[in-house]
């Protein structure tokens, strides 16, 4: 059986306060619950929010590991606003790279992200690396591809299981990729659908990441 991969993005969202108490209920929830696969699940936060997760993370003795949302191509240095890998493999394991926001708003291009991608890579941080289609270069030391539509992230209109399996199924081909996953309006409704296609090996849900309810329910969904 596959190992499943859940990675939430909380996208520029939530204050510390709010990040906290997102955990205590997601732990509520949890503790009375047994899931029939272990998923690996991954919470990728703003940088301020990151210290104090892992903070309660580790107190609350909840089974998720930290990501980022982004990464310097620099290392350390005159690079006034960034954040390293270094400076993040403190405190996170993970990392998300060329998430389609980072590429729209922020205009990172395929270059700077093979920087991202170096940076985050020598530090020891594992890589999820978005491409929106199958035919975006992936560089090859990355840990985990999510192959997210431009038209399908936050519209509440997701791709077909079937087609995202077959695009997926080229990305690996293509690329090598070890684990690849798919975003874009991932649901608890839709999410088995996309899990029982052979080729997919987990999800990157951002709205439904949002809410503990809505997370957990990802989970169970998953489990039936
Ligand atoms: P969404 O976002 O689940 O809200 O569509 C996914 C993403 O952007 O990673």
């Amino acid at each position: 059986m596959k190992q499943i991969f859940i990675a939430g993005n909380w996208k520029s969202n939530k204050t510390t306060s709010e990040a906290i108490e997102w955990l205590r209920e997601f732990k509520i929830k949890t503790s009375n619950f047994k899931l029939k696969t272990t998923p690996q699940v991954v919470l990728c936060a703003s940088f301020t929010l990151l210290y104090p997760l892992k903070k309660e993370i580790s107190r609350l003795g909840i089974p998720i590991k930290l990501g980022a949302q982004d990464v310097s191509p620099y290392g350390a240095g005159a690079y006034t606003g960034a954040v390293n890998a270094v400076q993040i493999k403190e405190i996170a394991d993970w990392v998300i790279i060329g998430h389609s926001e980072r590429r729209k708003f922020f205009s990172e291009t395929d270059e700077l992200l093979q920087q991202e991608v170096e940076q985050a890579k020598s530090a020891g941080l594992g890589i999820i690396y978005c491409v929106p289609d199958d035919t975006t270069i992936v560089p090859g030391t990355v840990d985990v591809v999510a192959y997210e539509p431009v038209w399908a992230i936050g519209t509440g209109k997701s791709d077909t299981p079937e087609n995202a399996n077959s695009v997926i199924q080229t990305i690996k081909t293509v690329s090598k990729a070890g684990r690849v996953i798919y975003g874009g309006s991932v649901t608890r409704e839709n999410v088995a659908s996309f899990i029982a296609q052979p080729m997919i090996d987990g999800v990157l849900p951002g709205g439904a990441s949002l809410s503990p309810e809505t997370f957990y329910d990802l989970l169970v969904a998953l489990a039936v």
